[in-house]
C-alpha cells in the first residue's frame, strides 16, 4: 500500500505558475510525499510558456481557457473539472496560490470533498472588496476555506490575525516570487531572444510598462496609454516597451492607442526570463502588476503601481514603489519627476527585499511537512528586512 502523504496543487494563470514552481520543485525533492500538478490552464499560451521554461509537466490539465471568458464560466468548469480530479487522486492536501479565480475554485472543490486547503501568499488585503476585483474576493474566501496559511510578510500575517485566523495554522515564510527570481536570475544559460536584445533602442532610458487588471480595462487603460504617449513624447531620450497580455480588451486599447507610434515597442507577452531581463535594463517599471511589484524592489528598479489600491505596501513602505492611481496626469507627473530629478530617482532605486529571501518555497513545503506529521519542528520565519 502507498503510504506515501500527497500533496496536489492547482493553479491556472502565469503569475501562479511564477509562484508555484519554486514549491513544486522543492517538493520533488522529497521521497515521503506524492506531488500531483494540476493546472486549469485559465490561461493557455502565458501558463504553457512558465511550464516549458521550468521544465513542470502537469499530471491533469483541465484546458479550460475559451477566448472571453467569464468569471462565471471560469467558476463552473473549473470547480467541476477539479470535482472529478480530487475524487479519483484524494490529495491529503490541495495547494492553491494567490487570489485568482482558478485559487478560490480549487479551495471551494477541495472543501467539498474535505480535503484540507493550504494558501500560498495568503493574507494579502486592500480592504475593498471591489479592487481589485475579483482578486480580493477571492483572497477572504480562500482564507475563509483553508486550513495552512503561508504568508508571505508580517504584514500579511497581521492581516491574517485580525480576520480571526488562529496564529499556529499561520506560517510566515517570505514569497516565493523571491525564489523564482532568484532561480532564473541565476540562469545564465537561457538565452534572452536577439529580436528582444535588438528591440532596445541604444542610449534610450528604457520605461518598461505591464497592464492587464480587470478593473483597469476600459477608460484607465486608456488613461495609461495617453500617459505613455505624452511621456514619451516629451522626454526624447525614453523608449517605451509595453509587454501585452492576451485578454484581448487589453490588447484592443494598447494596440489601437499605442502601435506603430515613435519610440513605442509592443510586445508578446514575453517569457519570465526574458521579462526578468527587460526588467534589469529598464530605467523605470510601469505597471498594475502584482508580481512585478515584488520583483521591481529586488532589482533596484522604481516601481510607480497603475491603481488605486495595492494589497503590497511593503514596496511603498521600503520606497521602491509608488501608488499613481490611473488618471494619465496623476501617472505622467510622476513618471515626470524620475526622469528629471535624479535625487528623487535614487532615493528609489535601491535594493530592498521586503518580500522575501530565497527561501520561500523551504520553509513552505517544511510547513506542509510538519503539518502533515512528517517532521517534528516548526520551520524557521522569514526575517523582513524592511
Ligand atoms: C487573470 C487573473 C488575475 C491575474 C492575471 C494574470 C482572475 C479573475 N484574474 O486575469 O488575477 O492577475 O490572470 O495574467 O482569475 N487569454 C489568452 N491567452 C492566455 C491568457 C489569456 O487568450 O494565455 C485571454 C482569454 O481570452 C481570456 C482573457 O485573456 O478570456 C482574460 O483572461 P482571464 O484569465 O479571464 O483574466 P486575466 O485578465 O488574464
Amino acid at each position: 500500500m502507498n503510504m506515501k502523504k500527497k500533496v496536489a496543487l492547482v493553479f491556472g494563470t502565469r503569475p501562479e505558475a511564477v509562484k508555484m514552481a519554486p514549491i513544486i520543485k522543492e517538493l520533488q525533492k522529497h521521497q515521503d510525499m506524492d506531488t500531483k500538478v494540476i493546472v486549469t490552464a485559465q490561461h493557455r499560451e502565458m501558463l504553457d510558456q512558465f511550464l516549458k521554461l521550468f521544465d513542470i509537466t502537469p499530471d491533469n490539465d483541465l484546458d479550460i481557457m475559451e477566448p472571453n471568458q467569464t468569471l462565471t464560466r471560469i467558476t463552473t468548469k473549473a470547480l467541476e473539472g477539479l470535482e472529478k480530479i480530487f475524487i479519483e487522486e484524494k490529495p491529503d492536501l490541495v495547494l492553491t496560490q494567490g487570489d485568482t479565480t482558478t485559487s478560490f475554485v480549487a479551495a471551494l472543490a477541495a472543501f467539498y470533498q474535505k480535503i484540507a486547503v493550504g494558501h500560498v501568499e495568503a493574507g494579502l488585503r486592500t480592504d475593498n472588496k471591489y479592487d481589485p476585483y475579483p482578486e480580493e474576493m477571492n483572497r477572504r474566501l480562500i482564507t475563509t476555506l483553508g486550513d495552512l496559511n503561508f504568508a508571505p510578510t508580517p504584514v500579511s500575517t497581521g492581516n491574517l490575525l485580525k480576520n480571526g485566523v488562529v496564529k499556529d495554522t499561520i506560517f510566515l515564510t517570505g514569497n516565493t516570487v523571491i525564489d523564482a527570481l532568484l532561480y532564473i536570475a541565476g540562469r545564465e544559460d537561457i538565452p534572452i531572444p536577439e529580436e528582444v536584445k535588438n528591440c532596445l533602442m541604444p542610449g534610450k532610458r528604457i520605461l518598461l510598462a505591464e497592464a492587464h487588471r480587470r478593473e483597469n480595462l476600459g477608460k484607465p487603460m486608456e488613461n495609461i496609454c495617453q500617459a505613455m504617449l505624452d511621456l514619451v513624447s516629451d522626454f526624447p531620450d525614453t523608449q517605451l516597451v509595453f509587454s501585452v497580455h492576451k485578454n484581448p480588451k487589453v490588447r484592443e486599447t494598447v494596440f489601437g492607442m499605442l502601435q506603430g507610434k515613435e519610440r513605442i515597442t509592443l510586445l508578446e507577452p514575453v517569457d519570465y526570463q526574458v521579462l526578468v531581463w527587460l526588467m534589469k535594463h529598464s530605467y523605470l517599471i510601469l505597471t498594475d502588476s502584482g508580481g512585478i511589484q515584488e520583483e521591481g524592489p529586488s532589482l533596484a528598479k522604481p516601481v510607480l503601481v497603475m491603481r488605486k489600491t495595492t494589497e503590497r505596501p511593503e514596496g511603498v513602505d521600503a520606497g521602491t514603489a509608488k501608488l499613481v492611481g490611473v488618471e494619465s496626469a496623476d501617472i505622467y507627473r510622476e513618471a515626470a519627476e524620475l526622469l528629471n530629478d535624479r535625487e528623487a530617482y535614487e532615493k528609489m532605486a535601491k535594493a530592498a527585499n521586503p518580500y522575501g529571501d530565497g527561501q520561500a518555497a523551504r520553509r513552505t513545503v517544511e510547513a506542509v511537512r510538519y503539518w502533515l506529521g512528517l517532521q517534528n519542528e516548526r520551520p524557521d520565519e522569514f526575517i523582513w528586512n524592511k
